[in-house]
């Protein structure tokens, strides 16, 4: 497969500080509290909290969530944060992202800025965060508890290395699709994401997105993904979850 090469996302900031992405012409979160909407789409919409807070104490496995679209990291904060809260010392998160059109690192840490209860957060994650040429990279935080793996690819290149170089050896846990909208950002919400998705899932994997847009629905269920649509985040009256059943 031929490589695209990862190219640089170019931003425009509005005056509440939320970045917009110039090429894709949409934001990165919603205005009214990006943190919140992604606790209430990802974390909540996966079950988290809960799937969290019941692995059992007595035993040192490994949690992992795949999002497309790393952005500014703030969705692996809010996970991570979640982490901290509900799951057992004993575990490890495994959370492994695709970003074919990286910020920089001031940009991010600048993003990551705005939210007080992610402070820490961003500290460490901007200390190790930088874009990369294509590939794989792994970053380590908290004695290797928390593990990100970015994957600067096209996101269908990002999946199948994923599947190839066993990067997920356990499969997906949660999925958080995170790619701008689906009518500004196409190439995130296709059928070859959906059935790349599938190769990564396992019996109870779940997924959670905040688009319902038709194709969308009819693209993860003809992967084999049961969905349910569920009351959205803010202005958005609805959103997505589902599973692998
Ligand atoms: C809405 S933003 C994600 C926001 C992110 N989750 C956060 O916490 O800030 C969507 C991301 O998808 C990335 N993206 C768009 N098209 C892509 C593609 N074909 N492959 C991989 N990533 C892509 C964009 O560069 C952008 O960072």
């Amino acid at each position: 497969m031929h490589s695209k090469n990862i190219t640089a996302n170019e931003i425009r900031w509005d005056d509440k500080g939320v970045p917009h992405s110039i090429h894709f012409r949409d934001k990165y979160f919603c205005t009214q509290n990006g943190y919140e909407e992604y606790k209430h789409i990802s974390g909540h919409g996966n079950g988290l909290e809960k799937r969290f807070a019941e692995l059992d104490p007595s035993e040192n496995g490994t949690f992992t969530v795949i999002e497309t679209g790393f952005g500014t990291g703030m969705c692996f904060c809010c996970i991570w944060e979640l982490w901290d809260q509900f799951a057992p010392k004993s575990w490890n998160l495994h959370f492994i992202s695709v970003e074919l059109y990286p910020l920089s690192n001031t940009d991010l840490d600048r993003a990551l800025s705005v939210w007080p209860p992610l402070a820490e957060y961003r500290k460490l994650l901007s200390a190790q965060y930088q874009p990369h040429k294509n590939g794989i990279h792994d970053l380590h935080f908290k004695e290797q508890r928390v593990r990100l793996t970015i994957v600067f690819e096209d996101v269908v290149e990002a999946l199948t290395k994923i599947r190839q170089q066993n990067v997920a050896p356990q499969k997906a846990d949660a999925w958080l699709l995170n790619g701008f909208s689906p009518f500004a950002n196409p190439q995130m919400w296709t059928q070859e994401v959906f059935d790349g998705m599938a190769k990564l899932s396992k019996p109870g994997t779940t997924l959670s997105t905040f688009t319902v847009a038709g194709h969308v629905r009819r693209g993860l269920e003809a992967a084999g993904f049961k969905l349910e649509k569920i009351p959205g985040y803010g202005t958005k009256k609805q959103m997505l979850r589902g599973w692998r059943p």
